[in-house]
């Protein structure tokens, strides 16, 4: 935070000295979904970085958590040929835009701010199309975490599960005693990321990779995938009457406030808490999601950055890409935004114990090979194959299909949208 604040001074200082007041060096335009509270205060950290180093922030957020209304908005835009400077673009996504021809090319600050040795390489590959970076990485968010309210476990009796099984026999007793078990949102994203932590808790991560990464049929429509239905059958039940369409941040804050015992999200609900206050250890706990102790599923927030034409725009664009790197940045974003820093060597002391933890799965999964890219959050698919999935689950969660069913259907919506 000290570094922070001397870069802030010394940068006001070269900005002021060379600029009238009021003027700025050039603009960026940044398009993302960070709306929340957490995610608000963690975008603050760069926009100000952006600023002190001269340059305007027009700021476009596009509310909607898991990012596919922002997405709608950046592809009207660039059809209408008037790209932002840099989008929140992620996993194999990036590639599909880079297809289109219209992302820029960054290796000239990815050179100067070495990169390539600051990056472990299942981040840098996605940074890069055509083996050239066209993209930043801000963190490494995991998903399959269980935030849990250690009061509302023990007014009902209830022990924090650490297997599924565990977990039926633990929301039947919150729900006995009168509160509710699981707090979540009724949206297609809510109920992937659900899903697909059930799935690496029941079937592994082999087989979590033979689904969602090679896509294959046989292992979509398995009575491993009937299973992990039935168990996302099972957690519905111990959902409330309110969840269909509600916002991920406030079934956050139902866990926060003891009305619900637990949420099953990733790290960006750690956020919240931190934004609310709140001690891990103390007034919520961390877990993986149960039967995933020593898997992580990674899901790395990053910056696309367009093709812009004026000279001032670029260097602001390259300022953007270079202060994203650069350590103060991936410290304070980090610590506000619930996730691990991407660049590696980084200090972890001022980190809580979640994200310490988060740091040293991440090195371990990558070892056993328990490192898994997540399917609800664009790391595993282009994003058809990634709708396809979301549509299926959706339509199971919302209705009575039957788990046999759901696994027929999910192997070929997937075929379908190969
Ligand atoms: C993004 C996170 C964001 C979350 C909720 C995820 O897909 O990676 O940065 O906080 O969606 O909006």
């Amino acid at each position: 935070m000290k570094t922070l604040r001397k870069l802030t001074q010394l940068t006001t200082l070269t900005c002021c000295l060379s600029l009238p007041v009021g003027a700025w060096a050039g603009e960026v335009e940044v398009l993302h979904w960070w709306t929340s509270g957490g995610e608000a205060k963690s975008v603050a950290v760069l926009k100000q970085l952006l600023e002190d180093a001269g340059h305007k922030w027009q700021d476009m957020a596009v509310a909607g958590g898991g990012g596919e209304s922002a997405m709608t908005v950046l592809k009207s835009r660039v059809v209408s040929g008037d790209p932002p400077t840099a989008a929140q673009i992620k996993g194999p996504t990036i590639q599909e835009w880079g297809d289109e021809g219209t992302l820029t090319n960054l290796n000239s600050v990815a050179k100067a701010g070495n990169w390539d040795q600051l990056l472990p390489k299942v981040v840098s590959d996605v940074m890069k199309y055509d083996g050239n970076y066209v993209a930043t990485p801000v963190n490494v968010h995991r998903v399959n975490w269980m935030w849990a309210n250690p009061a509302v476990f023990e007014k009902a009796g209830a022990k924090i599960p650490t297997t599924w099984e565990e977990f039926a026999v633990a929301a039947e007793k919150i729900q006995a005693a009168g509160m509710i078990p699981v707090a979540h949102g009724g949206q297609s994203w809510q109920d992937a990321t659900t899903f697909e932590s059930i799935v690496l808790g029941i079937g592994g991560a082999d087989f979590f990779n033979k689904a969602f990464v090679d896509l294959d049929s046989k292992t979509l429509n398995s009575p491993t995938m009937v299973k992990s239905f039935d168990m996302l059958r099972t957690v519905q039940k111990y959902t409330d009457k309110d969840s269909p369409g509600r916002d991920w941040n406030l079934a956050t804050a139902m866990v926060i406030k003891g009305e619900a015992g637990m949420q099953f999200m990733g790290d960006w609900a750690k956020g919240e808490f931190t934004a609310a206050g709140k001690k891990p250890g103390k007034d919520y706990v961390c877990l993986p999601a149960p039967g995933t102790a020593g898997a992580f599923t990674f899901n790395i927030d990053s910056f696309a950055m367009f093709e812009v034409r004026d000279r001032s725009a670029k260097q602001a664009q390259n300022d953007l890409a270079r202060i994203i790197m650069e350590p103060e940045f991936q410290e304070v974003f980090n610590l506000n935004k619930g996730s691990i820093p991407a660049r590696l060597g980084m200090s972890m002391a001022k980190f809580d114990s979640c994200a310490k933890d988060s740091s040293a799965e991440f090195v371990s999964s990558s070892k056993t090979g328990q490192l898994v890219p997540s399917m609800a959050h664009g790391m595993s698919t282009f994003s058809s194959v990634q709708g396809a999935i979301y549509d299926t689950v959706t339509a199971f969660f919302n209705s009575d299909m039957s788990s046999r069913d759901a696994a027929r259907k999910l192997a070929s919506a997937v075929q379908g949208a190969k």
